[in-house]
């Protein structure tokens, strides 16, 4: 799984367009980017894009952006409008970008037209036509018409089969972008190569949300760390009582084919061996108590002293690391756990050379709280694409590129990742 052997953008620069251009001075490019952007990661997903477009521009390629913002299901709503992210993402980048009302027709092509060499345009929401998120061919073509060239940036969009992911990389000459490759090798790396011991933390509150990630990673890493409310149904599995604790009605059962994947393939799998518990989710009074002794009328909501040390230690003992989802419910205060293990994972990152990958929106939330995400070997900007990923999944996207790579010449690479 995980395997992709698509164009990169070094292909496309230079001239993997077999026949259709060779140079990209003055071609227009329709880059895919994902400026779905978040309080909390803004920034990152602005910046995100950065190195892509900066070559573009050297190449002197005229640059379409397409992006979706938010879930507008076909309809011009105007609070998910692009408009007030041009300016955002000209001034992160430094330099002008233009804005289209449309991302099809005559607004966007002219607006296209009036580009100059290395010129930026951010086009409107792809998503406020319905023919996007329908995948639809006759909304592909009408993109299509806009550029020469399709190049996509947006890992974080990739598990979409919509026009502008799946179907335009079969209409335009294509490869991957900077960003996107970036994604791919830290993540492909980890999964298929990874430096031994290797370790996956993964937390969150639902068990059945991340079932095939935890059953996919039991079978990859040496050792797999499950925290946050998820591993209240490794406790119920154990017969701990979990008072208060939230747990999903068919917890126990799944936690135990969890169990059984990672003996299965020789995983220690580790949950919590103390926790943090109070009353309720409001509730500022807390202390630390076994895992296996909640009391009943108590919610665990962190993880506590003795399990951030065990994991401190193994950390230590551990090359590469991967981290997905908070380990409490650290949006109501609960973060000690969660903000003990990111400072680990930096230091060690910092001093000791450890791989470290964390991913997912609450986790990059977490770790720029934290003043952290820079501190990590790589950060992913994606949300529900890391999770099908890490699940074992094939994205459409990058399938999509993979089975329209450029056609290059013998000394070309092709990517593998
Ligand atoms: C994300 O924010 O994870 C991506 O932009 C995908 O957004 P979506 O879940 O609305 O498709």
């Amino acid at each position: 799984m995980g395997s992709y052997h698509y164009s990169a953008l070094d292909d496309l620069l230079r001239g993997g367009g077999g026949g259709l251009g060779g140079s990209l001075s003055s071609a227009a490019v329709l880059l895919r980017a994902d400026l779905n952007i978040t309080p909390g990661t803004d920034h990152l997903r602005l910046k995100a894009h950065g190195e892509t477009l900066r070559r573009l521009r050297e190449a002197g390629a005229k640059i379409g952006i397409l992006s979706h913002f938010g879930r507008p299901r076909g309809a011009r709503v105007p609070s998910l409008s692009l408009a007030p992210v041009a300016p955002l993402l000209a001034d992160c980048l430094g330099y002008k970008v233009a804005f289209a009302e449309d991302c099809v027709g005559e607004t966007a092509e002219s607006a296209m037209a009036a580009l100059s060499d290395g010129g930026v345009l951010l086009m409107e929401n792809t998503r406020f036509h319905a023919g996007e998120e329908e995948n639809s061919p006759s909304f592909a073509r009408a993109l299509a018409r806009l550029g020469s060239f399709y190049v996509n940036d947006a890992f974080s969009a990739a598990h979409r089969a919509h026009a502008s992911t799946e179907s335009l990389p079969r209409l335009l000459p294509c490869c991957a972008g900077a960003a996107m490759e970036a994604e791919m090798s830290a993540l492909g790396g980890f999964l298929e190569g990874a430096r031994r011991p290797s370790m996956a933390i993964v937390g969150g509150a639902k068990i059945s949300d991340k079932i095939r990630i935890l059953r996919h990673l039991a079978k990859r890493v040496d050792s797999l760390f499950v925290g946050g409310a998820m591993a209240h149904g490794f406790f119920e599995a154990r017969a701990y009582p979990i008072g208060r604790s939230r747990a999903e009605p068919d917890a126990a059962r799944l936690a135990r084919s969890v169990e059984a994947a990672a003996a299965k393939a020789r995983c220690r799998l580790i949950i919590p061996r103390d926790v943090i518990v109070a009353a309720s989710l409001n509730e500022s009074r807390s202390r630390a108590v076994s895992a296996s002794a909640i009391p009943s009328d108590m919610m665990a909501l962190d993880i506590g002293p003795e399990t951030v040390a065990e994991l401190g230690l193994l950390l230590d003992k551990t090359r590469t690391v991967l981290w997905n989802g908070p380990l409490g419910a650290f949006e109501h205060g609960f973060a000690e756990g969660t903000m003990a293990i990111a400072r680990h994972i930096a230091d060690r990152t910092r001093s000791a050379g450890l791989i470290s990958l964390a991913g997912g929106g609450e986790t990059a939330t977490a770790l720029r709280r934290a003043r952290l995400d820079g501190a990590f070997s790589h950060l992913s900007m994606a949300g529900g694409a890391l999770l099908e990923w890490l699940s074992g999944a094939r994205l459409p996207a990058l399938a999509a590129l993979e089975e329209n790579r450029l056609s290059l010449g013998k000394e070309s690479r092709r990517r593998s990742l």
